[in-house]
């Protein structure tokens, strides 16, 4: 294969949930579609973040409702953890995602190129694998080139780990240090903590989850104490050495910490250095692409989705964004997707869920004297307390006005974030939702109660 050109309605760069969205949705909508991948269709969320973690997640329940059986009156005993069994259930769900979306992208149609691709002109990616190179042309083109886990300088090998090895890694340690208290830092901290490491977490900021709701996050450092996961807040990471014993922490307030194993979780940033965006004229801003509302870079028929975009770093943000771009192309003016309308969980233990704006945010948006809020113990909820969970359900409303924002704390409520993102972005008032029946005795209850406290006629609740 050298130098032979095929055209597209549509090319696609990178083949994670923004590609192959796009690249479902545009076969759907009869165009020509190429989808180019240097590794496995599926990227982050179904190889290396996701899926698996989630994986992870349930073996790490299943061990608490274990250990806590006795409480249920039930007689049971954990007798260990097979961590190699544990990962070899996680590869077994990625396998059978992974073939079944194979199959998919075969059944509709859409060329996909192995390879890694550059963007070498407005229209063509050159593909470059071992048989050679191969030019491939569209009428538009999607970059979708994802994101990896940030290292901030620390040398990733052996003890020292991203989420990627963290998944991989087929021992529980002993304990673990755990840099960096957002998404990735607590649901690996929970995995541990469950499966029995002694977990410690170092976190910059003054909160775990900072960018939830402040009363979420210190209802989670609650929680976590409970469970007996340490965390450091305000703490900055300096350096970190390892050796046959461990690794040794040295926060840069002096403090050293020492575990068996650290995981740096830092954040993520774009993947796009190489590829010949800035070449071709692409604004960039630190790495990542920037692209407007309708999700076009501003540069020919070139488009941008997922990762690589500014904002939340959210599977099912990439995937509607990859098929707004399809729709866009064929011509079907989607309505642009809003931001803070994209649901956001958390699958730690307790569970966190939140859609629409923070108390902090409303209050910046309308002012203090224009919300209204409620937040609705689960000690209510008769479904919660048979789970022997506490937590809440926050609302946020505008004064007289709708529901602006929802978040939840809890074991299970992950799936409560259904109903609350058709509230916040269908913008209904309390009212209307307190006049809508709610299933009991279900967690969902506690939605529908909430609302009913901030309609002013509250049920299982006095406040
Ligand atoms: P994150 O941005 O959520 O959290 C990183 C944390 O590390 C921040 O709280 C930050 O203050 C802290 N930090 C950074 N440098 C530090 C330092 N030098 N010393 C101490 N603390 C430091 O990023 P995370 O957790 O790595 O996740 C990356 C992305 O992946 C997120 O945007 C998230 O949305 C996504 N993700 C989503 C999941 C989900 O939806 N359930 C699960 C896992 C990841």
């Amino acid at each position: 294969m050298t130098d032979s050109v095929n055209t597209y309605d549509l090319v696609i760069l990178g083949g994670g949930t923004g590609g192959y969205a796009a690249a479902l949705r545009a076969s759907q909508l009869d165009m020509k579609v190429a989808l180019i991948e240097r590794d496995k269709v599926g990227g982050t969320c179904l190889h290396r973040g996701c899926i698996p973690t989630k994986a992870l997640l349930h073996a790490a329940e299943v061990a608490d409702t274990v250990k806590d059986a006795a409480g249920f009156g039930v007689n049971a005993e954990l007798l260990g953890i097979d961590m190699e069994k544990v990962v070899a259930f996680k590869q077994g769900i990625i396998d059978r995602n992974y073939k079944g979306l194979q199959g998919l992208v075969k059944a509709r149609g859409i060329d996909y190129i192995s390879g890694e691709g550059k963007l070498v002109s407005q229209d063509t990616v050159e593909v470059t694998n071992d048989e050679g190179t191969l030019q491939v042309t569209g009428k538009a083109i999607v970059l979708a080139t994802g994101s990896t886990s940030k290292t901030i300088g620390i040398d990733i090998r052996d003890r020292v780990m991203t989420s990627e090895q963290a998944l991989e890694y087929t021992e529980v340690p002993e304990s673990a240090i755990v840099l960096g208290g957002g998404v990735i830092g607590v649901e690996f901290a929970s995995v541990w903590a469950s499966m029995g490491s002694k977990v410690t977490i170092v976190e910059g900021l003054p909160h775990l989850v900072a960018n939830e709701d402040e009363a979420i996050s210190k209802a989670l450092e609650k929680a976590f104490k409970k469970r007996k996961i340490d965390f450091k807040l305000g703490a900055m990471f300096d350096s970190v050495e390892q050796d046959a014993d461990g690794v040794h922490v040295k926060l840069q307030d002096g403090t050293v910490i020492d575990a068996s194993v650290l995981l740096v979780a830092v954040g993520r940033g774009p993947v796009t250095a190489g590829f010949g965006f800035e070449e071709q004229g692409i604004p960039m801003d630190r790495g990542f692409v920037l692209a407007n509302e309708r999700q076009h870079t501003g540069v020919g028929n070139i488009y941008a989705v997922g990762d690589i975009v500014p904002g939340l770093q959210l599977a099912h943000r990439s995937f509607a964004q990859g098929i707004f771009v399809a729709e866009e192309l064929a011509g079907m003016n989607p309505a642009p997707i809003i931001e803070s309308g994209i649901p956001r969980v958390t699958y730690c233990e307790p569970e966190i869920f939140s859609v629409g704006l923070t108390e902090k945010q409303a209050v910046e948006t309308y002012g203090a004297e224009k919300i209204e809020k409620v937040e609705y113990p689960l000690g209510g909820n008769g479904k919660s307390t048979i789970l022997k969970t506490t937590g809440f359900i926050k609302v946020v409303r505008e004064k007289d006005g709708p529901v602006v924002g929802i978040t939840g704390i809890g074991a299970r409520l992950s799936e409560q974030v259904g109903e609350a993102q058709l509230i916040v972005n269908w913008e209904a008032f309390p009212e209307e939702v307190a006049a809508l029946v709610h299933a009991h005795p279900t967690q969902n209850e506690a939605i529908g109660e909430a609302h009913l406290a901030l309609a002013g006629k509250p049920l299982h609740f006095h406040n």
